[in-house]
């Protein structure tokens, strides 16, 4: 009888845990939509955590020039993804500012993996289903108790299906570059590459994105597309606030 009840009262304490878990915000959306100045404030206005997926496959390209291993080389990248995941050599800290500090090999490496090489093999290397699969359950660790932003290009189809919110952010490539190459000249005093070759990158990783075989960008099924082209940044992120105020 005792057991009973107390088996009743967890039920019902799981049952209250299960409904009452914060919600889970998928953002997916092609390179240079603004997903991550977005997905940041996002999460700050509604005191959730930011959790940038698309670090994680940086890193794993940065981890592998350090280690010498082709970027088309899938088996050998996956087990120095597992080995990276496994030994804890792949970190997502909170920074002080909001957003979240990158750490490989006790190393930080968040600017090491903006720059330009990096940013072409993490495309590379996202593109190999056995690095994929060795990102997934960490991904799904950080986000499961929920109260997270998330942003990516699967996190809606893959990753959490169920969100309880999916946002598609795009915009179109022009703007797209247009913003990538302001922030990496605004950054540098003189950006590291033309306007032209940001917005032939912005393309060549669009086609990469979208027409690999595993985990393609694509819109989730219940996603709210947000298309950002005429839109400013506090447009954009209070339209969002406002979606996620009534779905979730
Ligand atoms: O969002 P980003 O530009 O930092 O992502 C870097 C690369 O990682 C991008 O080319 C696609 C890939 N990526 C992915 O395949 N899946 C994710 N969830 C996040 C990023």
């Amino acid at each position: 009888m005792v057991g009973a009840l107390a088996l009743s009262i967890v039920l019902a304490y799981n049952n209250v845990v299960t409904s009452s878990r914060p919600p889970i915000v998928a953002i997916d959306g092609p390179a240079g939509a603004g997903k991550s100045v977005i997905a940041r404030r996002l999460a700050s206005a509604l005191g959730f955590t930011h959790v940038d997926t698309g670090a994680l496959y940086r890193s794993v390209a940065l981890a592998a020039e350090m280690r010498g291993v082709s970027w088309e080389d899938g088996p050998a990248l996956g087990t120095l993804t597992r080995e990276l995941v496994e030994n804890s050599s792949l970190l997502l800290e909170p920074s002080n500012s909001g957003g979240s500090r990158v750490r490989l090999f006790g190393n930080d490496v968040t600017d090491a993996i903006r720059e330009v090489s990096i940013t072409r093999g993490s495309s590379r290397v996202s593109a190999h289903p056995e690095v994929r699969a060795a990102l997934l359950d960490l991904q799904r660790d950080v986000g499961k108790a929920g109260g997270v932003v998330l942003e990516g290009r699967d996190i809606g189809t893959v990753v959490f299906p169920n969100a309880e919110v999916k946002f598609f952010l795009t915009a179109s490539p022009e703007i797209r570059a247009r913003r990538r190459y302001d922030e990496m000249a605004a950054k540098s005093g003189t950006a590291e590459i033309s306007y032209d070759e940001v917005l032939a990158d912005v393309r060549q990783r669009d086609v990469q994105d979208t027409e690999r075989a595993i985990a393609p960008l694509r819109q989730a099924p219940g996603a709210i597309v947000i298309d950002s082209t005429a839109m400013t940044l506090d447009e954009t992120v209070a339209a969002m606030v406002a979606k996620v105020a009534k779905r979730a």
